[in-house]
């Protein structure tokens, strides 16, 4: 069964008001997007501030749209994430890995839109999660790009042929539309953002992901 994991990016102004909605709701995990200003041009979460709404209730999925990742990696791994998730276009993965790795922490490689697939295909006897964006990485309510589809399908294929035991993640411009169609291209987790959070029933909309 395909898991979904929420991202809060939506709602970072009105965490007050929103977090305990997505506490509440049948999300798998919570999507927390992390913006420097410089690997994408928005920032967001202050981490102080973050920390007061987060809580180990439901397991933390971090992705890191940033430059400095150990700096990164350091910070958030205090929130006990069960992934954080680099990029696969920054600098010294290899290392930032080790380090995810050491805080016995599940590591995720997010490729950006133009990446070529096969290029992570060297990582994954060393990582746990691939995050596919279907969207620029930057800001939430973006359409669905296409081409991710193909890339599912064929990283999905590439990890049965070769028995990896990587989960495969998609990123941007879901909802109950082209939920479908990566969930046919066989995805193991969903991150929905402005489909769930719009809405003033969380349920309802997870609801729809998956049926
Ligand atoms: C984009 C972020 C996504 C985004 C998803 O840079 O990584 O997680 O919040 O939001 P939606 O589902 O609205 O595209
Ligand atoms: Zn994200």
């Amino acid at each position: 069964m395909v898991k979904i994991s929420t991202s809060i990016l939506g709602i970072k102004d009105t965490l007050d008001k929103n977090i305990n909605r997505v506490y509440k709701s049948k999300t798998d995990y919570i999507h927390i997007d992390i913006m420097d200003g410089i690997f994408v041009p928005n920032k967001t979460f202050e981490y102080e501030v973050l920390k007061k709404y987060i809580d180990n209730s439901k397991m933390l999925d971090v992705h890191l749209m940033v430059d400095d990742i150990i700096k990164y990696i350091n910070i958030y791994k205090e929130l006990n994430p069960e992934y954080i998730t680099i990029h696969y276009e920054n600098k010294n993965i290899d290392k930032a890995i080790d380090l995810i790795k050491k805080n016995n922490i599940k590591v995720g490689i997010a490729l950006k839109p133009n990446t070529n697939i096969e290029k992570i295909y060297d990582l994954l006897d060393k990582i746990d999660l691939v995050l596919i964006m279907s969207v620029e990485p930057g800001s939430g309510g973006q359409s669905f790009i296409y081409s991710s589809i193909d890339k599912i399908k064929k990283l999905k294929k590439y990890i049965i042929d070769n028995k990896y035991n990587v989960l495969i993640s998609v990123d941007g411009g879901i909802n109950n539309v082209t939920s479908k169609l990566v969930i046919s291209a066989g995805v193991d987790i969903i991150v929905s953002g402005s489909f769930i959070t719009n809405s003033n029933d969380y349920n309802e909309r997870i609801y729809e992901l998956v049926n």
